[in-house]
């Protein structure tokens, strides 16, 4: 995990690498440090534990440093604890090598012993400090210049990094070296940027250029060059990002998470948008039905052309794979209903860090289905690559465009969430929850599972669930009050079956990670068989029951609960009023097809989790512990 960036060129850095860095730090927030040079002077190292605000006080905003070129970096720790010793950057002795890195050397042990036999000494406990010992060794052995030095690094150590060094025989410039962890280079009149994400860097220009593995990158103040692992030049296109630097700001929102929530109408909107196209605009309209002809400014189709998932490729898959991490995985679980009911495909939920060490034995239909946010995630890219490996086909759904998992994968569905900064996710999930119905349909439409009219039923509906979010939104002051009333429980549980039950996860997820109450999620028969012992009078039990079908059986479970003290929340669709002679506080969402409804029951679980931690001063946006995007197993 961690956030780099990087400045060279006509502005002085220390302000900008303070910017950047307040724009990466959902990837790690417990120190930041930056090094700064001014021409050929030695640079200007200055970190601080803590929050970003305590190095920044350091350095003035960064004016205290002057110099236009530098490197920065926030962290989240891995090798040693969160201290300033341990913060990056770390320097070789006499400064001839300064460096931020993000990732894990994984043998940096055996490198650091190799490194001591050598006569180095170490100051701190990371391997970020061997790294750059390690490059500041190579560079005085050989003698070639900084690219093969970091080139001979980049073949010696094992793990994941993206690096950004600066050496003191070349002022004015940054070199940079990537494996596994995210890495982007900008270009404006001013200079040149290096960053984790764009974000960082999208205050200054839209013209970036996506590092790939093991390739490395020379900065000067008015060019970028990569290089191969042999020192040669890479060509590489420069992308434009189209969206707007608005989208990652709070736009008067108190906290990103709400904001973000509040953008989830939006979000699903521009996904769906995005693959369920009125019938004219779609291809084989002249297969469809007469029906669909005569009223083809109503009738919708699903074009998944984007994502080159064609009907023939449809038509192998037997079974799916659905492999993520944290809420991503819980769109999984949700999606695995919604595909096995309306596709009759058998679906298979992992979660990316057991995948990746599971034998598991793919049939040569079998499809893996990758859902990642970041698009970084390590235990996630990991379980990609050993699905490509088994040699069955891949298609991911990321938010991030350009993102390791998006270029690695056989086929991309992106989620357009636009830009996501509090860690817990709210947007990107309805996003690819949305994105995940889209495929069920597409599956169902394809293998003849449903038929013309129940397609466009669903696709009528769920061009419709946007609205119907905005409508739960509607209904946030309530969930206020009832949060301002349980900020002070200590648990909580949250049951439900089927479908339910995959709401349930990530609402519980959502209520812990950010609000630290102890919450878990059951499936609603499940309780009875260990856990009820834990409920007290006064627990708070939230039963989600939308699917009619199994409401009944969630409702005796409720009140199984309820006989036992507890407290219970009902969340269901409006019509279910019964719920209230069980539950001491109801929370209804509109009707939509059942299969449609955890993309609405979520919501007020989001907004549950978002007050109780406002409630209790925690910090929203940027929990203890934890980091948007990990790029560390
Ligand atoms: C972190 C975040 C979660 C996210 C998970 C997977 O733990 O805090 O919100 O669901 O990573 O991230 P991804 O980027 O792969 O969706």
């Amino acid at each position: 995990m961690c956030g780099i960036v990087g400045f060279t060129g006509k502005l002085q850095a220390g302000p900008i690498l303070l910017d950047g860095l307040s724009k990466l730090e959902y990837r790690g927030y417990d120190s930041a440090g930056v090094a700064v040079r001014d021409g050929s002077e030695d640079p200007v190292v200055v970190k601080a534990k803590g929050r970003l605000s305590v190095l920044s006080a350091k350095i003035d905003g960064g004016t205290a440093i002057p110099g236009t070129c530098g490197i920065g970096h926030t962290r989240w720790a891995t090798h040693g604890e969160p201290t300033e010793q341990n913060a990056h950057p770390h320097v070789s002795e006499d400064f001839l090598v300064v460096g931020v890195h993000n990732g894990i050397i994984e043998n940096y042990q055996e490198l650091k012993e190799k490194l001591i036999g050598n006569g180095y000494t170490f100051y701190s406990e990371t391997d970020t400090e061997v790294a750059v010992k390690l490059i500041d060794y190579y560079y005085k052995k050989y003698k070639v210049g900084p690219i093969d030095a970091l080139a001979k690094t980049m073949v010696r150590v094992r793990g994941s990094y993206a690096l950004a060094v600066m050496f003191r025989d070349y002022p004015g410039e940054i070199y940079a070296a990537r494996k596994d962890s995210p890495l982007i280079l900008g270009v404006s009149e001013e200079g040149c940027f290096l960053a984790s994400d764009v974000p960082a860097i999208l205050k200054y220009t839209r013209n970036v250029c996506y590092i790939d593995n093991l390739e490395m990158a020379r900065l000067t103040a008015d060019k970028f060059e990569v290089y191969d692992l042999n020192g040669d030049v890479v060509r590489k296109p420069v992308k434009e990002i189209t969206w707007d630097a608005e989208a990652a700001e709070k736009g008067g929102f108190r906290h990103f998470m709400l904001k973000e929530i509040h953008e989830q109408p939006h979000a699903v909107e521009a996904t769906v948008n995005s693959a369920v196209k009125p019938a004219a605009q779609a291809e084989g309209l002249e297969a469809a039905p007469e029906k669909v002809r005569e009223n083809a400014d109503e009738l919708l189709e699903i074009d998944l052309s984007a994502c080159g998932l064609t009907e023939e490729i449809v038509k192998t898959v037997s079974s799916i794979w659905m492999i993520a991490c944290g809420s991503a995985y819980h769109v999984g679980l949700a999606a695995s209903y919604v595909i096995e009911d309306l596709a009759q495909i058998p679906v298979r939920c992992e979660l990316a860090s057991e995948f990746r060490y599971r034998k598991l034995m793919p049939g040569p239909e079998t499809m893996a289905v990758i859902i990642s946010q970041s698009g970084e995630t390590a235990d996630t890219l990991a379980a990609l690559r050993k699905a490509k490996s088994l040699g069955i086909r891949t298609l991911a759904i990321v938010n991030v465009v350009g993102s390791s998992i998006a270029r690695e994968a056989d086929h991309v569905f992106y989620t357009l969430a636009g830009p996501e900064i509090a860690v817990a996710t709210t947007k990107a999930y309805s996003a690819q929850l949305a994105a995940c119905d889209i495929l069920a349909m597409y599956f169902a439409k394809v293998r003849g599972t449903i038929g013309a009219e129940r397609l466009q039923e669903l696709l009528q509906e769920i061009r419709k669930v946007p609205g119907k979010i905005e409508k739960v939104l509607e209904d946030k002051e309530r969930i206020q009050w009832f949060a301002s009333k349980f900020a002070h429980m200590n648990d909580a549980f949250l049951i439900g079956r089927g479908l339910d039950s995959a709401v349930c996860m990530e609402g519980s997820l959502k209520i812990k990670e950010i609000s630290y109450i102890h919450s878990e999620a059951y499936a609603a028969g499940e309780l009875k068989h260990g856990t009820i012992s834990l409920v007290e009078p006064g627990t708070l039990a939230i039963g989600v029951a939308t699917q009619p079908a199994i409401y009944e059986k969630t409702l005796s479970n409720m009140v199984e609960l309820k006989s036992r003290g507890a407290y219970l929340m009902g969340l269901t669709v409006y019509g279910h009023y019964a719920m209230e002679d069980t539950a001491a506080f109801t929370v209804y969402v509109p009707k939509t097809d059942p299969l449609f409804t955890a993309n609405l029951a979520v919501i007020p679980l989001q907004l549950l989790g978002y007050y109780l931690a406002v409630n209790r001063g925690e910090d929203v946006d940027k929990p203890r512990n934890l980091a948007k995007s990990v790029t560390v197993e």
